[in-house]
């Protein structure tokens, strides 16, 4: 379940990171940090990107996904974030996708991501904001259902708003140039981002659960995903990045 859920995240977001590593210009040459790569669809990017002169460090808790990728220039390590120490001042891009809304402290989190960059290097990221889901026609288990996401990601340390937040935390940060999109677009059930919505929350069930969510509700509003005659607005993406400033 979670493998497929990564693929869909995956399937979703990588046309998004694309562009982010067009419009920084990542290429030949560049040394690259990929912080939780998970599944390391990102990293593949990455790696295509920079050539034999460059190099990747992939790192995540789990790099169970991520093993298969080493090679001459990508290094995989187990690494967690908020205790491990990170080479300092060593990339030209520091590259974090749908990880920081999971982290607490999240802005200490960045602050490692930006100690990582080189003076004048890039952080990029994506965060979604789960806060601007709806769904229509709408109804009270949806609501119900909805609401006890909400609060079971916060519950679970998670801020589901974060895609609102991180520009503002880039520039909290202390990077400069900082520059970002937001994507917010409509589906219908079943489409590849209302599924990914669905599996999102049955990650979350059990906790919602202890909440006060009923199981066969959330079973509904899994249907109503998957209904094509829903209309799903889906979180909004927020794709954001910044410069280390050059004397830093
Ligand atoms: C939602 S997945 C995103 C994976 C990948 N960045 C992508 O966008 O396809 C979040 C990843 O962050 C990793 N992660 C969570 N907490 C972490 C931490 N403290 N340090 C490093 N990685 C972490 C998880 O293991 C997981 O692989």
């Amino acid at each position: 379940m979670e493998r497929a859920r990564l693929g869909l995240l995956e399937e979703y977001h990588d046309p998004l990171t694309v562009s982010q590593l067009d419009a920084i210009g990542v290429g030949e040459g560049w040394r690259c940090l990929d912080v939780g790569a998970g599944g390391g669809s990102v990293t593949r990017m990455l790696a295509e990107r920079v050539g034999v002169s460059g190099s990747v460090l992939a790192v995540d808790l789990d790099t169970s996904l991520l093993d298969e990728l080493a090679s001459d220039r990508v290094e995989v390590r187990r690494h967690d974030l908020l205790s491990d120490q990170l080479p300092g001042a060593a990339f030209d891009l520091v590259h974090a996708r749908l990880l920081l809304m999971f982290l607490s402290p999240r802005l200490g989190a960045l602050q490692r991501l930006v100690s990582a960059a080189r003076p004048g290097g890039w952080v990029a990221s994506i965060a979604p904001d789960f806060t601007a889901v709806a769904l229509s026609p709408t109804s009270l288990v949806w609501q119900r259902v909805w609401s006890r996401f909400l609060d079971a990601a916060l519950a679970g340390g998670w801020d589901p708003g974060y895609g609102a937040r991180l520009c503002g935390d880039l520039r909290a940060a202390g990077l400069v140039d900082v520059h970002a999109d937001y994507i917010a677009r409509c589906y219908p059930g079943g489409a590849l981002p209302s599924r990914l919505l669905s599996l999102t929350v049955e990650r979350l069930r059990a906790r919602m659960v202890l909440l006060g969510a009923d199981n066969d509700e959330i079973d509904q509003a899994r249907r109503l995903l998957e209904e094509p005659a829903s209309t799903i607005r889906s979180p909004t993406t927020c794709m954001a990045r910044g410069r280390r400033p050059d004397h830093s």
